[in-house]
């Protein structure tokens, strides 16, 4: 039987918000408790699957058109979770990286993220990147304009690929969870040949016996690739 090889998950982390409604709380909550996902699942990549890299959607360039309240907690909540967090890295050996614009945070949270990158760079078991006020369209364009800053006249898919903030290996799988059937905008380029999961569980209930059902699932799936 087929088994497909894993080397980079993608999760697009939707249902924070509904999470929170169907227990009467806040959205922030929903949020609070999506953290606490990201910590479960991304420890679990860092020791099954032999994972190398895990990507997370947490901030779409979209996402701006939020309520400002809101989006002042989820930076807020994002400076947290990299705080608590760093233990975590280096306890289980995961190397942090970030994708996306984050020129337009805070100083402080802009300096967080960095210093998490520096501190964690030769990390081995995992590397996770969460993509922070990123959009494809806005990653494709900036690789795009690089390029022809660099002099280059003809631009082949290579030089693309290579351009990108993410150059590394493109999506085996992305997921998507709370019932939502759409990309939103997350990593365009490097999906051409995903295989893709959509689960109707909200993010924060989504857990690793779920995910080992997925990737069970993927590693049967026969990836032709345009081919026989
Ligand atoms: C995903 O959950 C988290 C972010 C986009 C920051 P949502 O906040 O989109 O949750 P729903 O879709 O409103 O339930
Ligand atoms: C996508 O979720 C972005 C993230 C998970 C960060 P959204 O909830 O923003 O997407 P739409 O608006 O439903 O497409
Ligand atoms: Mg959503």
């Amino acid at each position: 039987m087929q088994t497909s090889t894993l080397k980079h998950l993608a999760i697009i982390m939707d249902g924070n918000g509904r999470w929170a409604k169907e227990r009467g709380l806040s959205r922030t909550k929903g949020h609070e408790a999506g953290a606490e996902t990201i910590r479960g699942i991304t420890t679990y990549c860092a020791s099954h699957h032999n994972i190398e890299t895990l990507t997370l959607y947490a901030f779409s360039t979209e996402n701006w058109k939020r309520p400002k309240l809101e989006v002042e907690f989820l930076m807020k909540l994002l400076d947290r979770y990299l705080k608590s967090e760093l233990e975590t890295y280096i306890k289980h050996n995961i190397r942090f990286q970030a994708i996306g614009d984050i020129s337009v945070f805070s100083k402080s949270l802009q300096k967080r993220i960095i210093d998490t990158e520096d501190i964690t760079k030769d990390h081995k078991n995992l590397t996770q990147i969460l993509a922070l006020n990123y959009g494809g369209r806005a990653e494709i364009t900036y690789a795009v304009n690089r390029l022809i800053k660099d002099g280059k006249n003809e631009i082949s898919e290579d030089d693309i690929s290579r351009a990108l903030q993410t150059p590394y290996e493109d999506i085996d799988i992305l997921i998507r969870t709370s019932g939502e059937e759409r990309i939103s905008n997350f990593l365009l380029w490097q999906l051409s040949y995903s295989e893709f999961y959509f689960t109707p569980t909200l993010w924060p209930d989504f857990n690793s016996k779920e995910l080992d059902e997925i990737l069970n699932n993927f590693k049967q799936r026969n990836r032709r690739f345009g081919g026989l």
